[in-house]
């Protein structure tokens, strides 16, 4: 992981809100970092909040005083001041209650009264066991937020504090950092580009109600679209069947089929000046779909006769004009050099090797270890580290290579179908 750069927060003005969570203990780690990045950070604790990690441990590490009542605090008007002073409000962990609360406007102690005095950029780190992070309601707590502008950060998965397994892990350090990073200083240096990205599985239709697909999730495709967004580029996501909400503020194109996708994102070629193809296409589909369900006491499974799929990436490879191709290589052996080979065979200026077997990285997982490389023949290896953090380092090497200044203008996107 890259180590925090000393002057990352320098000057910034951070309230960090620490709400009573079991991953309480986990903001002290974060308000290191934020304070190594030269932050100023004031920590308001809930009352739950100090039940599981003292007040003492924020107070010497942030150097100033925690604030955790309301009216304790009333001479210095601290549900006023503090946000007031404040560059952005980050809420790690943020509980289900605090979720609640923030969504619907309740201000009954200090943490909720400053986020509704406030009008900082709002960051929550949600942190919750036991399902709570599935439930309708916290769901919706989450899309409402979410859509008046907060940055909800998604919690991970794995091992929860109960010993069961599940969404709902404090989201790794690292991408919180990456958030409030890209929200105190935004990276724009993908300004003017439009990137083109595809990402998730496609369905073939074996009959009606059965398809031939693959194991992948689009958190990888997705991270890529989001990454290139915020770092100020215009993105169009293709996207097969996932179960991942569309990136805010990138136009989503839903494709079923490889058909689907391969006519999405030829025909918004011209369009683009970078193509990320993260997709996991079929590579095969049934020959002739049946239009009736089969019956599994029949023969005509036996007959199922496979085709090969367009290959999407030699498509975009042979149409492209100046456009940089980046594709992605699933790998469960020799990663490098499949990718090297997959890299020259498709004609790519950048391959991301993945090896879909390791532990914590490919389909489905939140994380990913990966190489890299690039039309010069250089190999970089990236150790295990978050998609959405792995998607920056993507971006920084198709940087690199030199990104295209082109300009063309939008497709008519009703030549899709
Ligand atoms: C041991 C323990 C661990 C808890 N962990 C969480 C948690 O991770 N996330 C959560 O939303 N609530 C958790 N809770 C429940 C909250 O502490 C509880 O809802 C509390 O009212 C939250 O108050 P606050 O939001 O004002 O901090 C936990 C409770 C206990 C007893």
């Amino acid at each position: 992981m890259a180590p925090i750069s000393d002057d990352r927060f320098l000057g910034k003005r951070i309230v960090l809100g620490v709400s009573g969570s079991i991953a309480a203990y986990k903001s002290v780690a974060l308000l290191r970092a934020l304070v190594q990045g030269g932050a100023d950070v004031s920590v308001v604790m809930t009352k739950s909040a100090t039940r599981f990690v003292s007040p003492l441990t924020f107070e010497v590490l942030s150097g100033h005083p925690v604030a955790t009542d309301l009216f304790a605090a009333h001479q210095d008007m601290l549900h006023l001041t503090l946000p007031e002073r404040a560059d952005v409000i980050v809420i790690a962990p943020a509980t289900a209650n605090v979720l609640a609360k923030c969504a619907l406007g309740l201000a009954d102690d200090l943490l909720s009264t400053m986020v509704l005095t406030s009008t900082c950029p709002l960051i929550l780190a949600p942190a919750m066991d036991g399902g709570m992070w599935d439930q309708p309601a916290v769901k919706a707590n989450t899309a409402a937020l979410r859509g008046r502008g907060a940055l909800v950060l998604d919690p991970e998965e794995g091992p929860l504090a109960s010993g069961r397994t599940g969404r709902g892990r404090f989201p790794d350090e690292n991408v919180i950092l990456s958030a409030i990073e890209a929200q105190l200083c935004p990276r724009r240096d993908w300004g003017g580009q439009r990137v083109l990205v595809s990402a998730g599985p496609t369905h073939e239709a074996i009959d009606p109600v059965r398809f031939i697909s693959n194991r992948s999730s689009g958190k990888m495709g997705y991270a890529m679209a989001q990454a290139a967004r915020e770092r100020g580029a215009e993105v169009i996501l293709v996207s097969g069947p996932t179960a991942l909400p569309a990136p805010v503020g990138v136009e989503f194109i839903q494709v079923l089929t490889a058909e689907d996708m391969g006519k999405a994102m030829t025909s918004r070629l011209s369009w683009a000046t970078v193509v990320i193809m993260a997709a996991a296409v079929a590579d095969f589909r049934p020959r002739r779909p049946s239009p009736e369900k089969l019956k599994k006491t029949g023969t005509a499974w036996k007959g199922l006769e496979l085709e090969q799929t367009d290959d999407i990436l030699a498509l975009l490879s042979s149409q492209r004009a100046s456009q940089i191709l980046v594709g992605f290589a699933a790998e469960t052996q020799a990663v490098a050099s499949h990718a090297k080979e997959k890299l020259r065979r498709k004609g790519l200026d950048l391959i991301v090797g993945n090896n879909v077997a390791a532990e914590g990285s490919g389909f489905g997982s939140d994380t990913n270890a990966v190489v890299l490389v690039d039309r010069e023949g250089r190999v970089t290896q990236l150790d295990l580290m978050p998609k959405r953090v792995l998607a920056d380092r993507i971006l920084d090497a198709v940087k690199a290579l030199g990104v295209p200044a082109t300009r063309s203008t939008r497709p008519q996107l009703s030549d899709t179908k």
